[in-house]
C-alpha cells in the first residue's frame, strides 16, 4: 500500500511526494523500496502488487524499476485502505482462488530481516491453515494515539505460541484509553501488516462492508483485461473512503495476531524518526554540523543542508525547514499536525 500523503511528516512529506518515496533515514534507499526489498524474500518479485494513487504511478516505477507495469495498480482518488485491500484481493483472487496475501504499509522500518521472515511465515501458515484474519502485532512501549491496539488472549492459537486470539481491536484510542491498555499487558500495537487468504478477506468485507465488496466482486472477468481500469475508476469514485482497521479490523471475529520479535517503526511521524536517530548527549538529534543547540534538549532540528543555525533554550520540539516551507511543533503535539495542516490549506 503506497497510496498515502503522510501528512504528519509535514513539511518534507508532502502529496506531490509523500513520504514512501523519500529517504527518510538517509540510506539512498526510499521506505518504499525498502518495504519492497524486505518482503523480496519471501514473495517472488513477480507477485508483488504495488496499489497507489494514479499520481504516483511514475514515482513508483522510478524507485522499483524491477516491477513489470501490471504490477502497478493504480486508484483514482484516495479513500484510505479498506478500498486499495478491497481492490487487490479482488483482483488476485480473480487469478488464483487460493491466494494468500501480504499486506504491507510502505512507512515501516524493520530492521532484523531475520526474526521479520520467521514472523511472517508463522503468520502466512495460521492463515492459511487456520483462515483466520491475521495481523503481526508489536509489544507497546508508550501510549500513542496514532496506532491500533489489539488485546489478546492468553493461550495460544492452534499454530503456538506466538500467536494469540484477538479479543477486541481499537484503532486509535485517546490518550486515557491508550494509557489503560498499555499498563494493562494483554494489549499489542496493530503493525498495519495483515495476512490472509484472499477469500478471508473478501468474505469479512462481505459481512461488515457489502457495498464495497460489491463494487470490487460483483464482476471478476474484468481483471486482467482492457476493461479493468474503468471499472476500478468507477468503483473508487464509488467507494467509501474508511480504513480497514475500522472496516474490518474493528468488527471481525476470526482475528489473530501473531506477536512479533523484531524491532519496529512506523515512521509516520517526526517523533518516531527522532526515536530511530542518533543523538547527541542533550538528546538532541540534527543532521548538520552548523546548526548549534545551546541550552535546547530532546529536540529534532532538520534544516536545508547549507542553513546556519542557533537554537537556543528549546525543549522537546520538532524543527524541520525545507526551501519553502518551515515546521515548529511541539514533540507531544504532533498527532494533532494534521489538524494544523487544513489551516494552511483553508488559507490556499
Ligand atoms: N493505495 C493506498 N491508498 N494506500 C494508502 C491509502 C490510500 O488511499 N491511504 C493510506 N495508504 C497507505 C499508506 O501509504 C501507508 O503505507 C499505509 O497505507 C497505512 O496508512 P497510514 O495512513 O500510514 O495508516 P496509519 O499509520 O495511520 O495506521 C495504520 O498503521 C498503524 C501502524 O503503522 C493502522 O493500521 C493502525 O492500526 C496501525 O497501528
Ligand atoms: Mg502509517
Amino acid at each position: 500500500m503506497a497510496g498515502g500523503v503522510g501528512s504528519r511528516f509535514w513539511p518534507m512529506s508532502t502529496p506531490a511526494r509523500p513520504k514512501q518515496f523519500l529517504d527518510v533515514l538517509g540510506i539512498g534507499k526510499s521506505l518504499l523500496r525498502l518495504t519492497y526489498e524486505r518482503l523480496l524474500n519471501i514473495i517472488p518479485n513477480e507477485n508483488i502488487y504495488i496499489v497507489t494513487n494514479a499520481e504516483y504511478y511514475a514515482m513508483v516505477k522510478e524507485h522499483l524499476p524491477e516491477l513489470d507495469n501490471k504490477q502497478i495498480l493504480t486508484e483514482p482518488e484516495r479513500k484510505n485502505t479498506a478500498p486499495c485491500i478491497a481492490y487487490a484481493a479482488a483482483k488476485i483472487y480473480a487469478l488464483n482462488k487460493e491466494a494468500n496475501l501480504i499486506v504491507a504499509p510502505s512507512d515501516h522500518l524493520i530492521l532484523q530481516q531475520h526474526k521479520f521472515e520467521r514472523i511472517i511465515n508463522i503468520a502466512l501458515k495460521n492463515a492459511k491453515d487456520n483462515k483466520r484474519i491475521t495481523t503481526l502485532g508489536i509489544k507497546p512501549t508508550r501510549p500513542d494515539t496514532g496506532y491500533g491496539y489489539i488485546q489478546f488472549f492468553e493461550e495460544g492459537d492452534v499454530v503456538g505460541g506466538d500467536v494469540k486470539k484477538v479479543k477486541q481491536f481499537t484503532e486509535k484510542p485517546n490518550k486515557e484509553l491508550a494509557k489503560i491498555f498499555l499498563t494493562s499487558g494483554d494489549y499489542c500495537w496493530n503493525s498495519g501488516i495483515f495476512v490472509w487468504t484472499a477469500e478471508v478477506i473478501l468474505n469479512a468485507l462481505k459481512r461488515f462492508k457489502p457495498e464495497l465488496h460489491e463494487l470490487f466482486c460483483k464482476d471478476f472477468s474484468v481483471y486482467f483485461t482492457e476493461k479493468e481500469q474503468q471499472y476500478v475508476d468507477a468503483a473508487f469514485h464509488a467507494a467509501e473512503n474508511i480504513s480497514i482497521d475500522f472496516a474490518v479490523m474493528e468488527n471481525a471475529r476470526n482475528v489473530s495476531v501473531v506477536l512479533a520479535d523484531f524491532d519496529w517503526s512506523d515512521l509516520g511521524t517526526w517523533g518516531s524518526l527522532y526515536e530511530h536517530l542518533e543523538k547527541d548527549h542533550h538528546g538532541n538529534a540534527t543532521d548538520n554540523p552548523d546548526i548549534r543547540m545551546i541550552d535546547a534538549h530532546d529536540c529534532l532540528v532538520k534544516l536545508p543542508t547549507k542553513k546556519k543555525a542557533i537554537i537556543q533554550g528549546l525543549d522537546d520540539y520538532i524543527v524541520v525547514e525545507t526551501e519553502e516551507k518551515l515546521l515548529i511543533l511541539k514533540k507531544s503535539d504532533e498527532q494533532n499536525l494534521k489538524t494544523y495542516l487544513k489551516l494552511i490549506e483553508q488559507e490556499n
